[in-house]
């Protein structure tokens, strides 16, 4: 699989072929991403509540993401990756934000960064990209701030709420972003966007009249089970087959099933001479 360019999610945009995007924090998971033909990796700061364990992504250092960013190029070395800036490294000042996205290509080898907020974002928006490297924005539902919005609740659903939401999203491209995510909006306010920006909007819980879509990996195959969004589609149900599995282990480890036969290394040829030198050490 060739690695995809801007150029070419532009050229998505423009013909209407959809854009896929999933996320990734390692390795492995990135290599099924590659192997699946999904033209993006999102490692989100998600990782600190799918794979960290915290209970909200505010914890996550970048230190924690540039380590998942390195992992995941690994698995995946032809899939363009967004790094994802967690909080606190872009919100102090507008050199911390160029300085860290700088971190993310130089260490991370990510393709892009994506950064959450519209309106009060642009300064950092404008400063990445004229440093040379490519955003991605994020409206609508910015987990990251889910305290200011009262929790992790949908956006644009009232008139005022969308003006605010088409205005974000116009001020996050007039600031020189390359695409944007819109999360948690309605596909009606989605779509419009989509249309009026020239740059492709992707959804996550923003319906499908837009130019691609995301989601979390670990809730697409099972395996988050903390709680599941309304937009989630499972696509298969991963961690009751995980468990029951480990189970089994546990259960044949204590009954001496495992290992088996075929599972151990025999000594090479007669084992007479073995049981001479067992004796030397009884
Ligand atoms: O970190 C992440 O995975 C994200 C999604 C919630 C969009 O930013």
């Amino acid at each position: 699989m060739k690695k995809k360019t801007i150029q070419d999610l532009m050229k998505m945009k423009e013909t209407g072929e959809k854009i896929t995007w999933i996320t990734a924090y390692d390795a492995p998971f990135a290599a099924f991403t590659e192997q699946a033909g999904i033209e993006m990796i999102l490692v989100g700061d998600s990782l600190g509540m799918v794979d960290l364990g915290y209970d909200s992504t505010i914890p996550v250092t970048m230190d924690d993401c540039i380590s998942h960013c390195k992992s995941v190029r690994r698995g995946a070395p032809n899939t363009f990756v967004v790094g994802d800036m967690p909080f606190g490294s872009y919100q102090i000042s507008v050199e911390k934000a160029v300085e860290n996205a700088v971190r993310f290509l130089k260490e991370g080898e990510v393709d892009a960064i994506k950064l959450e907020g519209g309106k009060s974002v642009t300064k950092q928006i404008r400063a990445i990209r004229e440093a040379g490297i490519l955003v991605c924005g994020h409206i609508g539902l910015t987990p990251q701030s889910s305290g200011v919005l009262g929790g992790h609740k949908a956006q644009g659903r009232t008139v005022e709420s969308a003006r605010a939401v088409i205005e974000d999203a116009l001020a996050v491209q007039e600031a020189g972003a390359s695409f944007l995510l819109v999360e948690a909006v309605p596909p009606e306010v989605t779509a419009f966007i989509a249309k009026k920006l020239t740059i492709p909007v992707l959804s996550i819980g923003a319906g499908k009249e837009c130019d691609g879509q995301l989601t979390i990996f670990a809730d697409t195959i099972g395996l988050f089970q903390a709680f599941t969004p309304k937009f989630v589609k499972k696509y298969c149900d991963l961690a009751p087959v995980i468990v029951d599995a480990y189970k089994q282990y546990a259960k044949e480890i204590k009954e001496g099933v495992f290992p088996g036969e075929e599972h151990v290394y025999h000594v090479i040829g007669d084992i007479a001479p073995f049981e001479e030198l067992f004796k030397e050490f009884e």
